[in-house]
């Protein structure tokens, strides 16, 4: 375990046990937006790794499978047994229901979407609710007969079959339907009734909190010892090093690799951010070595690998200047380390993500992670809390290698320019309509294809910008953000006016799946 924290948060914890579910991160972020640390462990976690976990409580996620299949996801039943308050979740709650001595049979129709329900108020889940609202379903099969000693405390209307189950005396409970979601009416009521009434947490997991006591942990952990970080001007080493910079001073060493794959001023901003934060950075310019390996190559892994080789030969370099440092810091967060709830191992690699995991052995450096307990959204809240610059804290994702993934075929210093200016005015323009801050990623694309223009009275010859914006929870899948036709309309008209190179404006309306985010 490289974080700080080993389970140890300082505060109560409730366990998520993941089936496979989509939606497993999100039930974990909504009980600790009710400030209670939760942790997620894989389905086939036993109950003993579940017991370490000192949980007042355990949640058991949806997931993709049928309970009756051969080889469908199980969980150890002791978990049933820990004396702890138990909630299933949709396949959770079928799961508890199979396990327990119940039926689960395939529904006549699936239930998908918003179904209004019906529930008994003397349950300690609904209690002080109306009678009545709607919630969110997604499943196939349903419970079809109560495990001995459970009543059912909610049905869908009109139906006779459960949609909420509950054992009172053994404090196991079940719902078919999603509390989690914000389209689930009083679905935060009903986890916070399982939480805090339930389950007996007090709810008092906070940031800051979290912040003092994990500045004393790294002082204690490195003594008098140095730590190096890449920096790369992303949100998660940039909120790393501010807090490990409260803890050990100029003991620690940042490095910021400009590989010249950055957008318009960006060198420039982010070095002002950090010089802002009063962190010791060395700034190393190797644009000029990136462009002349990247000379000539337009296939994108072979793009990818070359950037990534590089990229972790000048940081070497670098860092090995840097005397005596004994760390390396890494802004790696909680969505990077849990375990797949999922059965499926070993899927496709699509991209190679460049990143420097190789490089503590070989450099011979301990690794220092203490992000690695936190989701993406409480990073940023430690951010604002730390006094990072709003610019680094609410910064668009940007891929490790920069525009050389936006400018497709080949990356020259003359297209990368094209492209860089073609990307500003896009910027400008979403952010005079006031949308920029409300997308998930939002860039220009340049692609490698002629097309025929007119420009005055003369005919031109000149490459595509495709502008590309997309709204995501997590960029596992995105989805096309509709823009209004008045914004692209004076996107297209400056870009194609403004950017010498540039003759037409087109936009990408494909979501991931089955696109991916970047092009490349
Ligand atoms: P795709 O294009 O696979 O991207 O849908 C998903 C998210 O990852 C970002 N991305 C990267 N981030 N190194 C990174 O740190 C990379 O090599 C890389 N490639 C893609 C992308 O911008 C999106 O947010």
């Amino acid at each position: 375990m490289n974080g700080l924290n080993g389970g140890k948060h300082g505060s109560e914890n409730v366990v998520i046990i993941d089936c496979g579910s989509q939606l497993t991160q999100l039930i974990a972020r909504r009980v600790r937006e009710m400030k209670t640390h939760s942790v997620v462990l894989p389905w086939d976690a036993d109950a003993g790794r579940v017991r370490d976990a000192a949980p007042k409580g355990v949640i058991i996620s949806g997931g993709p499978d049928s309970v009756n299949d051969e080889g469908a996801i199980r969980v150890d039943e002791d978990v049933f047994a820990l004396g702890v308050p138990v909630l299933g979740i949709c396949y959770g709650m079928q799961l508890m229901a199979k396990c327990l001595g119940g039926e689960v049979s395939a529904g006549e129709r699936p239930e998908y979407g918003v179904t209004p329900i019906e529930t008994d108020e003397a349950s300690p889940l609904f209690r002080g609710l109306p009678r009545e609202f709607e919630v969110v379903m997604s499943h196939g099969d349903r419970v079809s007969a109560l495990p001995p000693g459970f009543r059912a405390t909610a049905w869908t209307r009109g139906e006779g079959l459960a949609a909420a189950m509950e054992n009172a005396e053994r404090r196991l409970f079940g719902l078919q339907f999603h509390p989690e979601v914000v389209h689930t009416q009083n679905g935060d009521k009903i986890l916070g009734r399982f939480l805090f009434d339930l389950c007996g947490c007090r709810g008092d997991w906070d940031l800051g909190g979290w912040i003092d006591r994990t500045i004393g942990e790294i002082g204690a952990k490195v003594g008098s010892e140095s730590v190096i970080c890449g920096l790369s001007g992303g949100v998660d080493s940039s909120v790393a090093a501010a807090l490990v910079h409260r803890a050990i001073g100029d003991r620690l060493r940042c490095v910021f690799v400009d590989h010249g794959l950055l957008r318009l001023n960006e060198a420039a901003e982010v070095r002002a951010s950090y010089e802002g934060m009063g962190l010791s950075v060395s700034y190393v310019d190797a644009s000029d070595a990136f462009l002349s390996r990247l000379s000539g190559v337009t296939d994108p892994e072979r793009k990818r690998k070359i950037i990534g080789e590089l990229f972790i030969s000048v940081f070497e370099e670098e860092a090995s200047r840097i005397a005596s440092a004994q760390w390396l810091l890494q802004g790696t967060i909680y969505p990077d380390v849990i375990e797949s709830g999922g059965k499926r191992k070993g899927s496709a690699v699509i991209k190679s993500h460049h990143n420097v995991g190789g490089l503590p052995e070989r450099m011979n450096l301990k690794l220092l992670e203490p992000l690695r307990d936190l989701f993406k959204d409480e990073v940023r809240e430690i951010g604002r809390l730390l006094d990072v610059p709003a610019a680094i804290v609410d910064r668009q994702p940007f891929p490790g290698p920069g525009l050389a993934v936006r400018c497709l075929g080949e990356v020259t210093r003359e297209r990368l320019d094209v492209l860089r200016a073609a990307d500003a005015i896009f910027r400008e323009e979403l952010e005079r309509f006031g949308l920029y801050g409300g997308i998930w990623q939002s860039f220009c694309v340049l692609l490698p294809v002629r097309t025929v223009g007119v420009m005055g009275d003369g005919r031109t010859y000149s490459e595509v910008a495709a502008l590309r914006a997309v709204n995501s929870a997590d960029a596992m899948t995105a989805e096309w953000t509709r823009l209004p036709p008045e914004l692209l309309d004076c996107a297209s008209k400056r870009i194609c006016n403004e950017v010498r190179g540039v003759n037409r404006v087109v936009l990408d309306i494909t979501s991931k799946p089955p696109a991916t985010i970047e092009w490349e």
